[in-house]
């Protein structure tokens, strides 16, 4: 017994890996095993006999797997220990050169412009959740159940769990229901724009499911259509860099304004190349109008003692007509190359005293 424990002692110790702790295993202890092998022979002894080497082979057999255990986890210990030493990083190193930097995306870049332009005009930013309720996107906008607008938006729906029967939550399809979430915080008066992403279940080379609005909100107590053209014309000037551009307001109709006008500039196209502020051409470039007073009293707002203008914009539109864009499925297959042609370096800030785009 005392050979058996030297032996497999001193072969465990020297054991380089766990396909050779697991040999000495099967060899010391495994069924057919030495130290097992000695076990059946307890039959054969003396009671006497027995109660001597019975107890005594029980703790060899406990010895060994004790040693393979700590022999294991040594070996473990060894293993991670090398990996430590043989990958490590040094995360204080400068970082490579920068030969091909990364660039600002055409939609951030306008999206800072386009309130760099209204920040100036004293309009703060809001914010609302992409995925939003039934009630904000519709019914508070003055657009209830079965209004054909929305039939218009297709509406992507998001799932209910079984039993539940409130109307499901909606991917947003438009950034007006911010008007609500804002009037809600911040009460009257107030002006405020919103960029941000919107959803609708549509595709082609004008149309994609995911794009971008900016919505503009200003309310006060006599606040007129006036207002909004001033607001529209100094923005149209200031983003597309012209001195003097025409605004050309057509009579419309939208849900939650009264009344509502779309807005086209006037403008040319030479050799397919888009020109604003002078020509024979119209391009329509928002939607807008007085806020209903349906939507002010739903936003929380006395319609009777305040009243506002709202418009919604396509931020991808007018960064595909400003940086001459063809095909707005381009702003979201992340293609490089693209990417590098179309896109601003990512420190130059949009101001409106450094011309917006440099
Ligand atoms: N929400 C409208 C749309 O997505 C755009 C819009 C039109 C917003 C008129 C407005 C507005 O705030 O007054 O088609």
């Amino acid at each position: 017994m005392d050979d058996l424990r030297t032996r497999y002692i001193a072969l465990i110790a020297a054991a380089q890996d766990e396909a050779a702790l697991e040999a000495l295993r099967v060899q010391a202890v495994g069924k057919k095993g030495e130290v097992s092998l000695q076990m059946r022979q307890l039959g054969k002894m003396t009671p006497e006999e027995r109660q001597v080497a019975g107890p005594a082979l029980n703790a060899l057999k406990d010895e060994i797997n004790a040693a393979l255990a700590a022999r294991k986890s040594a070996l473990s210990d060894a293993a991670l220990a090398e990996r430590l030493r043989s990958e490590w990083l040094d995360v204080t190193l400068p970082g490579r050169s920068l030969r091909t930097p990364g660039t600002l995306h055409p939609i951030s870049q306008v999206r800072e412009e386009v309130t760099a332009i209204f920040a100036e005009m004293g309009f703060a930013v809001a914010e609302g959740p992409r995925i939003d309720t039934d009630w904000y996107n519709f019914d508070a906008l003055n657009i209830p159940a079965h209004h054909p607008a929305r039939a218009e938006m297709d509406t992507f729906y998001m799932a209910r769990a079984a039993g539940d029967n409130r109307p499901p939550n909606v991917l947003r399809t438009h950034t007006s229901p911010v008007q609500i979430r804002s009037m809600e915080t911040m009460g009257a008066p107030m002006r405020i724009i919103c960029p941000g992403g919107v959803y609708r279940a549509d595709y082609d080379q004008t149309h994609t499911p995911m794009f971008h609005q900016v919505e503009g909100l200003a309310i006060d107590r006599d606040i007129s259509m006036a207002n909004l053209k001033w607001c529209l014309e100094e923005f149209v000037k200031a983003f597309f860099e012209v001195d003097d551009v025409e605004l050309r307001f057509r009579a419309s109709h939208f849900p939650f304004t009264e009344p509502s006008a779309e807005v086209d500039i006037r403008c040319s196209w030479q050799d397919g190349t888009l020109k604003v502020g002078e020509g024979d051409d119209w391009l329509e470039i928002l939607g807008s109008g007085m806020v209903h007073p349906k939507v002010l009293a739903a936003g929380g707002i006395d319609p009777e003692q305040w009243q506002g203008f709202a418009f919604g914009m396509g931020i991808d539109r007018i960064a595909m007509l400003k940086y001459g864009i063809p095909d707005l499925r381009a702003f979201f297959d992340s293609d490089l190359r693209w990417l590098r042609h179309y896109g601003f370096a990512a420190l130059d800030q949009p101001t409106l005293h450094g011309g917006l785009s440099r």
